[in-house]
């Protein structure tokens, strides 16, 4: 029995007796299923050593207050087996947080943990059952894997995570949070839908909920500007020229001139402007398009379209083209090949530039790892979750769109039930931010808010919003106030630092509203403050 003091946010005052820090005292607490594969003490202030060949998540924190680190293995479907990480923060302050995982890859997201642990929460991530990194689909051959990977890795891990902490503590958790981005926004939705006990308060960001269409539109888009050698591909030098003028066009067009596009879907760009006179022999230098270069931009801002005129996926939205990871290269994104080769079952020889719509109806006729999420999420609503969801609107990796509309979805599922979302789902669009974090420099848009993967993307070291650690501007410490105390957020305030690494001084902060509202200047006062912002109805 080992005694600690117990100071985190918003927790008692008082000592926490806890187990010892071995590989044996778990796994007394454990069911049969589960095997301790570590458990030792981490200093404070020291370095958690990743294990070596963590392909997924190979970046070790530092800085880590005093803490017990554990690896714990889940017995799952046949042979399959899927294991998952805790930071136990001898300053505990009664509360577990799972993390949630990027991509398709496999591995324990330590990095993401250490934020959460600085605060005091016994901190969780899930391996989702395999050991690979994005580029290396060959798990997914394996059906359990890919079960694994869509759900069931992440509840397993939860409920066997929950009963290692308590028993860590000898003492019950008060509340369970879950924050995670992008596949980790994907995953919280999951949760919220499949497993609604699982957790009081969900925070997701860009989720990738719609796996089914987002990794075959991930193909598509890709080939709307290869090969290399079609007169009508767009260079990647290009496409600084190209946000250049989409903020020209784009950001007069929401009322305000400075230099973040807040109403993409407003915008009524016009690429013509980009076309090259015709004494130019070479476009790339000169910095113009071709006309079949044109054609190229109009595919990439047009929804896809499939057969029938059903609608497949929303298309990226102006303002994303510092982020055109997706178009760059001579192939698509591994994502999107891998997604179809292994969890749809094409198969290792399968050619991308077979892609057709065949794709998309295999993709969901067979909806692998039950991975994508429904509308009716009305169970978490019933048991009392709070949903907390926001988006970055220069997100080049998963369109913007696909957020509003999983919103507006959930809202005519539910409103025929009786069901009003404001009370405990609400959405964030946040204006110049990239993909779960970052903002272009043309913008400098406030993206940073203590979301899921942003404190690691400021600094190693970092938690929280450093000068601001509020719930005014701290997504996660809304979502506990919303919780714990019934405050719901009608706003969460942003942050853009002049210098990320620093922190030391802040360029500009802005409210982020709750859609369908959007941030507008007040008219007068500095631009760059909150308080000269307020929250409108457009509708
Ligand atoms: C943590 O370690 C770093 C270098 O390893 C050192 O610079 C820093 O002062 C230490 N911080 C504390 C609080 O001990
Ligand atoms: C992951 O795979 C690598 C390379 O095969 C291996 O070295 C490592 O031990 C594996 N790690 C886990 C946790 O399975
Ligand atoms: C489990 O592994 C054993 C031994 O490798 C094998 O014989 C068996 O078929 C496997 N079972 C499943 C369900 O994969
Ligand atoms: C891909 O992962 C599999 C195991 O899942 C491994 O056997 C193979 O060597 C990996 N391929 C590469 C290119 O790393
Ligand atoms: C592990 O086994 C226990 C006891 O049989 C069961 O209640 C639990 O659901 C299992 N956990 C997982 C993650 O399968
Ligand atoms: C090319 O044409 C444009 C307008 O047609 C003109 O402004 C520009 O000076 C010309 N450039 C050269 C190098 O002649
Ligand atoms: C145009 O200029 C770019 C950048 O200097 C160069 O890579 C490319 O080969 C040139 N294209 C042609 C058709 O000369
Ligand atoms: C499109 O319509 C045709 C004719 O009604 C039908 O056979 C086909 O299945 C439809 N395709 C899709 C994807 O719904
Ligand atoms: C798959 O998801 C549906 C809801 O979309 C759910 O009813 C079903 O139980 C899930 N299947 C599995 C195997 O979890
Ligand atoms: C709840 O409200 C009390 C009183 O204002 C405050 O001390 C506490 O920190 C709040 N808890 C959370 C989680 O915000
Ligand atoms: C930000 O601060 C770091 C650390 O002091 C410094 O190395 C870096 O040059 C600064 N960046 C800018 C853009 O000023």
């Amino acid at each position: 029995m080992r005694w600690g003091t117990l100071s985190g946010y918003g927790a008692l005052v008082g000592a926490v007796r806890a187990l010892e820090c071995s590989p044996s005292a778990f796994q007394a607490a454990l069911p049969q299923n589960a095997s301790v594969n570590f458990a030792y003490q981490v200093k404070a202030n020291e370095t958690f050593q990743v294990p070596a060949g963590d392909l997924g998540y190979p970046t070790s924190p530092t800085g880590l207050p005093s803490l017990c680190a554990v690896s714990i293995q889940v017995q799952s479907l046949g042979n399959s087996t899927y294991g998952f990480g805790l930071y136990l923060p001898d300053n505990w302050n009664g509360r577990f947080l799972a993390m949630g995982n990027g991509g398709l890859l496999g591995g324990v997201n330590w990095l993401d943990m250490a934020p959460g642990s600085r605060y005091g929460f016994a901190t969780m991530s899930t391996d989702t059952g395999h050991n690979a990194t994005n580029a290396n689909g060959t798990w997914a051959k394996d059906p359990n894997a890919v079960e694994n990977w869509g759900h069931l890795a992440m509840h397993g891990s939860v409920v066997t995570g929950k009963i290692a902490t308590a028993a860590y503590y000898e003492e019950d958790i008060s509340y369970n949070y879950y924050s995670g981005c992008s596949t980790g926004g994907r995953q919280g939705l999951k949760e919220a839908q499949e497993y609604p006990e699982d957790f009081d308060g969900i925070l997701a960001g860009a989720p990738a909920w719609w796996t089914s269409h987002l990794q075959p539109w991930t193909v598509k888009i890709a080939l709307y500007n290869l090969p290399e050698t079609a007169d009508y591909h767009i260079p990647p030098a290009l496409f600084p020229a190209i946000g250049d003028e989409v903020i020209k066009q784009c950001d007069p067009q929401d009322g305000l001139t400075d230099s973040i596009i807040s109403n993409p879907l407003g915008c009524n760009f016009r690429p013509e402007e980009l076309l090259c006179s015709a004494n130019v022999t070479n476009a790339t230098t000169a910095g113009c398009l071709t006309a079949p270069q044109i054609s190229t931009l109009y595919n990439i801002y047009t929804d896809s379209i499939g057969e029938n005129q059903t609608f497949l996926f929303p298309h990226l939205y102006p303002g994303s083209e510092a982020q055109w990871v997706l178009l760059s290269g001579s192939e698509p994104n591994p994502l999107g090949p891998n997604y179809v080769k292994y969890l749809l079952g094409l198969g290792d020889d399968w050619n991308f530039y077979d892609f057709d719509e065949d794709v998309q109806r295999l993709a969901d006729k067979l909806q692998p790892g039950n991975a994508t999420v429904d509308f009716d999420i009305s169970a978490f609503h019933n048991k009392g979750g709070k949903l907390l969801h926001y988006h970055g609107m220069a997100d080049g990796l998963i369109p913007t769109g696909s957020s509003n509309y999983f919103y507006n979805h959930v809202e005519s599922t539910l409103t025929p039930q009786g069901i009003d979302l404001d009370s405990w789902y609400r959405f964030f669009f946040v204006p110049g931010m990239q993909h779960c974090s970052g903002t272009p420099t043309t913008m400098n848009a406030p993206w940073y808010f203590a979301g899921a993967n942003q404190a690691a993307a400021l600094g190693n070291t970092v938690y929280g919003v450093p000068g601001f650690r509020d719930e005014k501007h701290d997504a996660l410490l809304a979502m506990m106030a919303w919780v714990e105390n019934g405050t719901a957020p009608d706003t969460i305030i942003a942050t853009k630092y002049k210098n990320d690494t620093t922190q030391a001084e802040v360029l500009r902060q802005r409210p982020l509203c709750m859609y369908p509202k959007e941030a507008k200047y007040k008219g007068t006062g500095d631009v760059d403050a909150a308080e000269s912002w307020e929250c409108k109805s457009l509708y």
